[in-house]
Order: structure tokens, then C-alpha cells, then sequence
């Protein structure tokens, strides 16, 4: 059947299998933790039970409420940063044409805003969406983050010039926390759809919520596959013995060993920003307490002409998870060419993913013989049924790892410092004690 795998054989001359099965009580604990909710952070793990616990009717309505912005919009921009954007960036990004921002298209076109301060980005975009109908799906679960907060003042302050007020609350959709928070205030004041983030599901477990629903609804992919394939998976992985264990035990005795950072390698240009929602995933649940592996990532082949030196030769303090997708969605076979001047006729009539497959398994045996272990996670295709159960699969793991590593997987302390200091610098009533401490720690 198929199904998702994980083969850990390449980590084994660097730690063993008793190693990583000598972790087995702890990953046995964390396993109780999650499921019986005894473990910190126990009012965060709303995401475990989401998939199966989605009904239909909430899906048709992020759906209903996905199909008033295509049918009404040229445009759609989601607005958030971290958690609130990152779940919907991959799985669009994963499942949509590499070209779609070029090609003519039957719904709107899915931007984002919010995830960044960039002066210029935010001109751009404006300039872009100027005279064109547009709608806006702002997500913030604590309604008071800055980056979003600016963006969406911004195009509010544009949507509401071009479509008039009334119709820009119309095509303006709020998702976030169920009663408070200025985001929350605002959505009733001005009467817009809101969908709600629930209390127990953090930023970066959210991605099966409408946080990542609605604006992947809206990109025209299929929600219900998505769920029913991290439904799939939840079930999976609530045994005893499972993928995700496997995988929290093994990065777990990696780390132990010594390999302090972890990259994750595809093989798929589409699959760039599920590294970056993984790299937020596990970046933020287990980088506390001064612990952590630190999770990296490159994009290959491409990377390989640029960080592959670092990979094979610079300090074994690595280790690489590599997702591979099996079939590709797609037929692309490499011509003949009579001439042959570039001396490629050996490879005419391989199908372009043959080539990229040998490179794969020829990077890994390079790289595991430069005493990079390597972890090997195979997809069947890039589809929504699949990568929902990716999705899930790293969310599980990432509650039982960080449960292994003895942190509370479910809070972000450290993201509050730089908060701090920017509101202290930018005068922030009710900051000033903190706008003198800084100034003068400046000026010493
Ligand atoms: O994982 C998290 O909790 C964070 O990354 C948040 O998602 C991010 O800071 C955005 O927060 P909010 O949705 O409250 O605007």
C-alpha cells in the first residue's frame, strides 16, 4: 500500500539502533503526554485531535467563504507572519503551478503580506493591486502582532478607497481568536466574516485550521483531501509504535551525538516553504532552555551548487532529513540531440525526474560517507491527501521530540525580546521605561 515513509538506515554509523531505542521510555512518556494532555503546554494541543474532529460543515463553510473572494477578486492577500502564514504559503506553494503568478488563471491570485516590514514590498504591492479587485483574509490569533497589524491598516485604508467601504468589509475575512484581541474588536465593528483560531492550537500547529484552510480554499486546492490526509495519518500515528516516533527518536539520538543541526533536503523546487513552515515548526518548539537542534534547510539540486561544499566537507555537526515525493505529477523526457554537443544523449529518453532521483541517491550516499547522517522520508506525490498527512506527520513528531527533549514544545518565550526592544524604540505608549533603558544601553 502506499503509504509515507521513514528510513532511518543512514544514521546507523552514527548511532545505532539500540541508541535510538534506548530513548523508547522517553518517547513512550512523551506519547502519554500528548495523548492524555500531562505534559507543559497541555492547553496547546487542540491540533491533535483537529483532522478527525473536523466536521464537513466546517469545511463547506471555509469553502462557501473561499468561493465569495473567487468569484468577487483578481486578487486575494493573506496577511499574517509565522504560524498565521506559513501553513497556507507551503501547501499553496507545494500544490500550485510553478508558474501560476504568470499564467492566466480561473480563481484569484493568493498573495501575502503581513510577513515582513518592508517598506518597498508593501509599495509594490500596492502598486499592483491598484484598480484591481482585491480581498483581504487578515489572520492574527492575538490580533496585536505589529508586522500584520501595519499591512493590513494599509490595505484596508486601499480596499476601502477602491470598493467603497461597505463592499470592502464584504471581501475582508478576519481570522482569529474567538473573543479578544484588537483584531477581534475591529472584524465586529466593521462587520466582516471572521473564522475562528481555537484557544488551544498554537500559531504553528494551525496550519489544519482556517488559518491555512481558507486561504488554500481560495487558492483553488482541495481542503477536504488535505484533512482527510492528515486524518489518515492521525490515526497512524496514534499506535504504540510509529513514523513519528521513529523520527522524534532518531533526531532525538542524533542530536544527543552530537549533531547539533538538522537540514532538511528536497529534491522539489515546490516543496521550499514546507521547509520553511518545518523550520518554524521545530524551530520554535524545541529552540528553548538553551537545547535544541537547530533546523536548516536547502533547496536541491539547486543548493548543492552552493552549500553542498559546507554539507560534505565543513563541521560534522549535521544531519540531513531528506523528503523525497516518489511520482511526479507530470511527464518531462530529455529530447535527443543530434549534434550532442553538451555530450547528454546518454541521458535522452529518461524522464528529467530519473536524473533527479540519481541525484538524490547520489548526494546521500556522498554525504552519508562525509559522515552526514541521513534520515529519508518518501512521499508518494505532491497531492492534498499526501501532504496532509506530511503536515501532520512533522506535527506529531515535533510534540513527542520536544517531549523527548525534555521542553515545553508548546510556548515562545524568546519571541517576545525583540518585541520589547523594537516598541521601546519606536516610543510605545506604556513603554517608557524601556524606551530610556534601551537609549541609554545605546548610547553607553
Ligand atoms: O507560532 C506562533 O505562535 C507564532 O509564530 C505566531 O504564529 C506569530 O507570531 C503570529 O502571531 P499572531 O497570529 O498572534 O499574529
Amino acid at each position: 500500500m502506499e503509504t509515507i515513509h521513514v528510513d532511518v538506515k543512514n544514521v546507523l554509523n552514527t548511532v545505532s539502533l539500540d541508541t535510538i531505542n534506548s530513548l523508547d521510555a522517553k518517547a513512550a512518556s512523551a506519547m502519554e503526554k500528548l495523548h492524555n494532555g500531562t505534559g507543559a503546554g497541555n492547553d496547546f494541543l487542540g491540533w491533535l485531535n483537529l483532522p478527525s474532529s473536523t466536521t464537513a460543515e466546517v469545511l463547506d463553510e471555509i469553502e462557501q467563504a473561499a468561493a465569495v473572494l473567487r468569484a468577487n477578486c483578481e486578487y486575494v492577500v493573506c496577511i499574517g507572519i509565522g504560524g498565521s502564514y506559513l501553513g497556507a504559503k507551503a501547501v499553496i506553494e507545494a500544490l500550485s503551478d510553478s508558474f501560476a503568478a504568470y499564467k492566466p488563471a480561473k480563481g484569484p491570485k493568493v498573495l501575502f503580506a503581513g510577513q515582513n516590514i518592508g517598506e518597498d514590498y508593501l509599495y509594490e504591492l500596492q502598486s499592483l493591486l491598484k484598480d484591481k479587485k482585491f480581498g483581504i483574509i487578515v489572520i492574527s490569533k492575538s490580533g496585536t502582532t505589529t508586522e500584520p497589524a501595519i499591512a493590513f491598516r494599509i490595505l484596508k485604508e486601499m480596499l476601502e478607497k477602491q470598493a467603497g467601504k461597505a463592499e470592502a468589509a464584504k471581501l475582508t475575512i478576519a481570522i482569529t481568536d474567538a473573543k479578544k484581541g484588537a483584531l477581534r474588536t475591529l472584524a465586529t465593528e466593521e462587520g466582516y466574516k471572521t473564522f475562528v483560531i481555537p484557544d488551544n492550537v498554537g500559531g504553528r500547529f494551525s496550519v489544519l485550521t482556517p488559518v491555512g484552510l481558507l486561504p488554500i480554499a481560495v487558492a483553488g486546492l482541495d481542503i477536504k483531501q488535505l484533512v482527510a490526509g492528515a486524518a489518515a495519518m492521525e490515526t497512524a500515528t496514534a499506535t504504540d509504535d510509529n513514523i513519528a516516533i521513529t523520527y522524534a527518536k532518531t533526531r532525538n539520538a542524533l542530536y544527543q551525538a552530537g549533531k547539533k543541526i538538522e537540514i532538511l533536503v528536497n529534491y522539489n523546487p515546490k516543496l521550499h516553504y514546507v521547509s520553511e513552515w518545518w523550520k518554524q515548526l521545530y524551530g520554535e518548539s524545541e529552540g528553548k532552555e538553551h537545547k535544541g537542534i537547530f533546523p536548516a534547510s536547502v533547496d536541491n539540486s539547486t543548493d548543492l551548487h552552493s552549500m553542498g561544499q559546507w554539507i560534505q566537507d565543513g563541521e560534522r555537526s549535521i544531519f540531513e532529513t531528506v523528503i523525497s515525493v516518489a511520482k511526479q505529477q507530470h511527464e518531462t523526457i530529455i529530447p535527443t540531440d543530434d549534434a550532442n554537443l553538451d555530450g547528454l544523449n546518454f541521458l535522452a529518453g529518461k524522464h528529467v525526474d530519473e536524473v533527479n532521483k540519481m541525484a538524490e541517491l547520489g548526494t546521500t550516499i556522498a554525504h552519508v560517507d562525509g559522515d552526514v547522517p541521513n534520515i529519508h522520508i518518501t512521499i508518494p506525490a505532491l497531492t492534498e491527501f499526501w501532504l496532509g498527512q506530511l503536515l501532520y506527520f512533522f506535527e506529531k513528531a515535533c510534540g513527542v521530540s520536544g517531549y523527548i527533549l525534555g521542553v515545553n514544545p508548546f510556548n515562545q518565550p524568546g519571541v517576545e525580546a525583540y518585541k520589547r526592544n523594537m516598541f521601546a524604540l519606536l516610543d510605545k505608549p506604556g513603554y517608557e521605561a524601556e524606551s530610556k533603558a534601551i537609549r541609554e544601553k545605546i548610547n553607553k
